[in-house]
């Protein structure tokens, strides 16, 4: 090994992100994913934790993964277009359909590659996408790969986002050297996270809606966060507001559901362009079959309990009742991250670790996840916390800072 050639691409890096308290390491967790887990032999609180309905533990959810390894093998053995197409594959993506509402949907391995994958198939050079300044990473990838010219509007400022679609179409007929307003083959994508990852808070579905119908452009929304905990029986934010659904809807099966996987649910013709020219979808093996069928059964399993999303529901507004009443300052949320503002990285991560000593792990969320100096506690709240719990994690925290 050239290690001289090595320090040159990766040590800076390393050093850099040492002195400004961003360097990441791994925890390791020895209990599986629930309320509670196990962390260097300590029993701890697990505020952090993506599974919000605590799915990964249902004694019969573990057991039907279980039947479907023993029934279809370890792995699918190839690409969904080749020979990795197995039933569980195709039963899912009915099912994922019918939840959302939508004429059909299409299965990728993580939510990651379902963004990347369904960005840069829509969109080329040539197009436009408008994009929140808040969204999550794996839209930006999809976007930078998509080489479409990108215009990020202001953080969930609609008016900012009607002021980039109108500057888009000013430069596209300076481009094509249209007159003004001939934009009849000008392609626009809006695309937003559901809830933003990191805040908690919500996109403005029907004003997202409107602005895309008066300017003739598609919406696609990422409900990696709001698949399972948003609207009554946690189809999404659609049924949280009670409107039209996103032209184009992402999902993830890895945090509410429990498993994992990505999904786009949409039109027919959407679902067969996808399949066609998705390179993230077309190019990589498909999920193992046991994986599928543990999302279906999963999924299955949300759509009878809609009890367990109200459930989480209570206990978010507990939470941040509970926090409040201890003096700190959360914002009304009503998804299932709540976002507690330190500001100072290292002293986020002081809290964060004098916590973890106390037997509640919440992560200190830096920069470059969030901007810098807005480092925060991120608090994920599950289905199955009790009031205990949360109010004693809500007395520490404030405690501690
Ligand atoms: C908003 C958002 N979209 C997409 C993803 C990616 O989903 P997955 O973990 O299934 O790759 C995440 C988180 O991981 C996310 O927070």
């Amino acid at each position: 090994m050239n290690e001289r050639i090595l320090d040159f691409f990766t040590k800076d890096a390393l050093e850099a992100a040492r002195a400004n308290n961003t360097y990441r390491t791994l925890r390791h967790i020895s209990s599986p994913e629930a309320s509670h887990v196990t962390i260097a032999g300590k029993d701890t609180v697990l505020l952090a934790s993506n599974s919000y309905l605590d799915l990964a533990n249902v004694s019969e959810l573990k057991q039907a993964m279980a039947d479907a390894v023993l029934e279809w093998g370890t792995g699918s053995g190839g690409a969904r277009l080749t020979t990795g197409n197995k039933t569980p594959h195709d039963e899912l993506e009915e099912f994922i359909a019918q939840f959302k509402g939508e004429e059909a949907a299409i299965v990728f391995n993580t939510g990651y590659m379902a963004n990347v994958g369904t960005i840069s198939a829509l969109c080329g050079k040539n197009d436009f996408i408008f994009s929140d300044e808040l969204n999550h990473a794996s839209i930006i990838d999809g976007i930078r790969l998509s080489r479409a010219k990108c215009f990020v509007y202001k953080h969930n400022d609609m008016a900012d986002l009607e002021r980039a679609i109108e500057a888009a179409k000013a430069e596209f007929c300076a481009r094509e050297k249209l007159a003004e307003n001939a934009v009849s083959n000008f392609r626009g994508l809006i695309v937003t996270d559901a809830v933003f990852s990191m805040d908690g808070d919500l996109a403005n579905l029907p004003e997202l809606l409107r602005i895309a119908k008066a300017h003739g452009v598609l919406l696609m929304i990422d409900e990696a966060h709001a698949t399972g905990v948003l609207g009554r029986t946690g189809r999404g934010l659609a049924e949280h507001y009670n409107c039209e659904h996103a032209d184009v809807t992402v999902g993830t099966l890895s945090k509410a559901v429990a498993a994992e996987g990505g999904f786009v649910a949409g039109s027919k013709q959407l679902i067969e362009f996808l399949k066609n020219k998705s390179r993230s979808f077309i190019f990589t093996t498909a999920m193992a079959p046991a994986v599928a069928a543990a999302a279906l059964r999963n999924l299955q399993f949300i759509d009878a309990h809609p009890e367990r999303v109200q459930q989480l529901r209570d206990n978010v507004k507990f939470f941040c009742d509970a926090l409040r009443l201890h003096g700190l300052q959360v914002p009304q949320t009503e998804s299932a991250i709540i976002p507690i503002i330190i500001g100072d990285e290292a002293k986020a991560l002081r809290i964060s670790e004098t916590l973890q000593k106390r037997g509640i792990l919440i992560p200190a969320i830096r920069y470059p996840t969030v901007a810098k100096g807005q480092a925060r506690l991120r608090a994920s709240l599950m289905a199955t916390h009790t009031k205990e719990e949360l109010e004693f994690a809500a007395a520490k925290i404030a405690e501690i800072i």
